[in-house]
């Protein structure tokens, strides 16, 4: 899909209509009649979509909607990490049978479509019942530490992250987590998730009081989906030299528009997710 198919088309009003409803009110006050709405626009042509409300990576300056959505992880008996899949089910909507990928998770319900924006609606790893083993795996690496460690494909491991809580590279402040860049669900798949993921001491505290961190990290380890909410660029944590004339250093910065979100603050967001394409 060229990139700018990615986009919203500016006519539709879409992101305009979205950033009204993410928000604290609007969130709680959501009813029936309006996600009925939002269903019958969206889930024709295509499968699933409509409203959703994700936990996301706040978006805290720039023209960005919204945070980009958590994947919840987990460690291995070995200590590599991977990415949680919701349980596929089969429902019907509309008289067709659909397959859905959603769970209860830390007192959230965590669901596939949390992913579908930005053309990722269409990706096979997307899709609920595609094959996965579902490990991060290094991408070709955005940081000297994981060039240095890991070649492209190989999985992310606890062990190469024991220095996170000193860790820095010169941007911003040290020892606020160890970051590293990768891939998810895109094995055997033309279509590349990108991923990041971070091991934090602020995400390990965290995680001690809120059901849902608790639930969704592991040992400091948090991961989103590294697609922005604006135009679909890939942003990163301490990656531009740049992102310090926008006071994101410490944050994860889009270089395409300057949009900033914060990795270490979590939060219910509210959208409109896109039905996968049949
Ligand atoms: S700020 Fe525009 S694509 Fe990220």
């Amino acid at each position: 899909m060229s990139k700018t198919e990615d986009k919203y088309p500016p006519e539709s009003g879409r992101r305009r209509f979205v950033k009204g409803v993410v928000g604290g009110a609007a969130l709680a006050g959501v009813g029936a009649g309006g996600s009925v709405a939002i269903n019958s626009a969206t889930t024709s042509p295509g499968r699933g979509g409509g409203s959703t409300q994700a936990m996301a990576i706040e978006n805290i300056a720039g023209p960005a909607p919204r945070g980009m959505p958590q994947i919840p992880l987990e460690i291995d008996s070995e200590g590599y990490l991977k990415g949680v899949w919701p349980d596929v089910t089969t429902e019907t909507q509309n008289g067709i049978e659909i397959e859905i990928a959603e769970m209860d998770l830390g007192g959230m319900t965590y669901s596939s479509e949390w992913f579908q924006y930005c053309g990722v609606e269409a990706y096979q790893g997307i899709q609920p019942s595609y094959e996965s083993d579902n490990y991060f795996r290094s991408d070709s690496g955005k940081y000297e530490w994981q060039t240095s460690t890991y070649e492209s494909g190989d999985r992310l491991h606890v062990d190469d992250f024991s220095d996170y809580t000193e860790w820095g590279n010169g941007i911003g402040d040290d020892g606020l987590g160890k970051p590293a860049t990768g891939t998810w669900r895109s094995q055997d798949s033309s279509d590349t998730i990108p991923i990041q993921v971070i091991r934090s001491p602020i995400i390990e505290e965290a995680a001690q009081e809120n059901e849902w961190l608790g639930a969704s990290t592991s040992e400091g380890f948090i991961a989103w989906l590294n697609k922005c909410t604006h135009f679909c660029c890939v942003p990163g944590y301490k990656i531009a030299a740049d992102a310090a004339k926008f006071n994101a250093e410490d944050d994860v910065y889009c270089q395409c528009h300057q949009s900033v979100y914060d990795p270490f603050n979590i939060v219910p967001t509210l959208f409109t997710a896109r039905p996968r394409p049949d």
